[in-house]
């Protein structure tokens, strides 16, 4: 369920396993643009397999950032994002990190939900940061204090 540590072979699987979860994104990344954000050695690469999901996060001295989290659309509303969010948070008290950022689009609703369940807060706003079909959302800055 956790990918930290890593070699450049691991990498390879980790991409493959990435791009086979169906997670409704118009445009994977790149194997590159993967390649660098998830071969950083402070990055981690948490997933759920056979129920297929991923939460990618990286880890600074004292505080989280959330990358990506996506669950494949067939395991959806089982509990598996909310696994994923609970290892993470295990991860930044065993790392002594007390607090989590991340953003999410002002119209992701179901998102907006879990984050809200699990204690985040809404910190900010980001007009227009993304572009999506034509249609450019907000984005929501949210920050959990972990004790
Ligand atoms: C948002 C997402 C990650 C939720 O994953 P999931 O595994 O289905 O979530 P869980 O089953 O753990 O649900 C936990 C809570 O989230 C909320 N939630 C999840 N899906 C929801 C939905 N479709 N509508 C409303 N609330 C929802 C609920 O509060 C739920 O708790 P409940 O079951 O007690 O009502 C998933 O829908 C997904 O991958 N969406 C596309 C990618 C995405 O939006 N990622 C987040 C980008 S910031």
């Amino acid at each position: 369920m956790l990918v930290s540590k890593r070699k450049e072979k691991d990498i390879d699987q980790i991409f493959k396993f990435y791009k086979s979860v169906k997670d409704g994104e118009e445009r994977k990344w790149k194997k590159s643009f993967f390649q660098n954000i998830v071969g950083n050695e402070n990055t981690f690469f948490l997933y759920s397999f056979p129920a297929k999901g991923y939460l990618i996060f990286s880890l600074s001295v004292e505080s989280i950032d959330v990358i990506a989290l996506a669950i494949d659309e067939d395991y959806r509303k089982n509990g598996i994002a909310t696994k994923l969010l609970e290892k993470m948070i295990i991860l930044a008290r065993e790392n002594h990190a007390n607090k989590a950022f991340l953003e999410v689009s002002a119209c992701n609703l179901a998102a907006i939900k879990l984050y809200h369940k699990f204690g985040f807060s809404k910190i900010g706003i980001r007009r227009n940061y993304y572009q999506k079909k034509n249609e450019k959302q907000d984005a929501i800055l949210m920050k959990l204090d972990i004790s």
